[in-house]
């Protein structure tokens, strides 16, 4: 199995993209600790999983709730091996109408929360000497399109985060790689998904023809989180069926 033994945290493991991945890792393996605000959402994944993964409820922004996460992944198992940074919220408004607030909201959780979790992770990975981090960020980190100013903002600098993370700690034997997905089925879009005419349009820009599955990214999570992709760190690997090759 390809992450026999590896313990893995999802963040936002409970739902779309994250659930694929906690999937994907403990089909090959892994164990996985899932983090999310909503209970029933990460308890029905560990019911579905079984005991390879564990529910840790919290919020992203809190700094009591990393500490937790982070502690009990080291209190069970001694280790982390995998970080997927995942939670992560779309909102969008004109720029000169959005609310501070709106703004502040975006680069907290796509971005400031990852750095505060990012940095309770690595210790452990240094001392261990190994570490494997992988960042969810999205074809709007490398492209923008209009209204959606500070999610574009903010994966656009989680994927240099991203890459700081390869370049400083490389040393330690951590990785450090940013999947940019294109448009995926999930929570997040479905409100988008229910415009057929729209829809119809953005395929066009997809020459694969259709637009992702939560599990097209679960697989480039997985190739990143094994060893197969040992001597793969820095990079951005867009998941987007084409869509940024135009
Ligand atoms: N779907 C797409 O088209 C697409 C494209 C590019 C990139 N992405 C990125 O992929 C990642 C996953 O998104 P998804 O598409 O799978 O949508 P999703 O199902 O809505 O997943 C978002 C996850 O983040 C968690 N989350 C949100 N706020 C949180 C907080 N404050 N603390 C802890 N967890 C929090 C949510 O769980 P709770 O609400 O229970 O906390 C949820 O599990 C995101 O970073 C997104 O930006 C998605």
């Amino acid at each position: 199995m390809r992450l026999e033994g590896k313990i893995a945290l999802i963040t936002g493991g409970g739902t779309g993209i994250g659930l694929a991945t906690v999937r994907a890792f403990c089909k090959e393996g892994a164990k996985t600790l899932l983090f999310g605000r909503r209970k029933d959402r990460l308890e029905s994944a560990v019911q579905e999983l079984g005991p390879q993964a564990q529910a840790i409820t919290g919020d992203m922004t809190c700094n009591d709730d990393l500490d937790h996460l982070t502690q009990t992944a080291l209190n069970m198992h001694g280790r982390i091996d995998i970080l997927v940074n995942n939670a992560g919220i779309f909102t969008g408004a004109p720029l000169h109408e959005m609310e501070e607030e709106q703004w502040n909201q975006s680069i907290d959780l796509n971005l400031s929360s990852v750095f505060r979790l990012t940095q309770r992770v690595l210790k452990p990975m240094m001392t261990q000497k190994s570490g494997n981090f992988i960042n969810i960020s999205s074809i709007l980190g490398m492209i923008a399109v209009p209204q959606v100013a500070a999610y574009n903002s903010s994966k656009g600098a989680l994927i240099q985060f991203s890459r700081s993370i390869a370049m400083e700690y490389g040393a330690y034997g951590i990785r450090s790689n940013a999947i940019c997905p294109g448009l995926i089925e999930t929570e997040m879009t479905e409100d988008l998904m229910t415009d057929k005419e729209l829809m119809a349009t953005w395929a066009k820009d997809y020459p694969i023809g259709r637009f992702g599955k939560p599990e097209d990214v679960a697989n480039a999570c997985l190739y990143l989180a094994s060893d197969e992709s040992s001597f793969v760190t820095g990079a951005v690997l867009p998941v987007d069926g084409g869509f940024t090759a135009h």
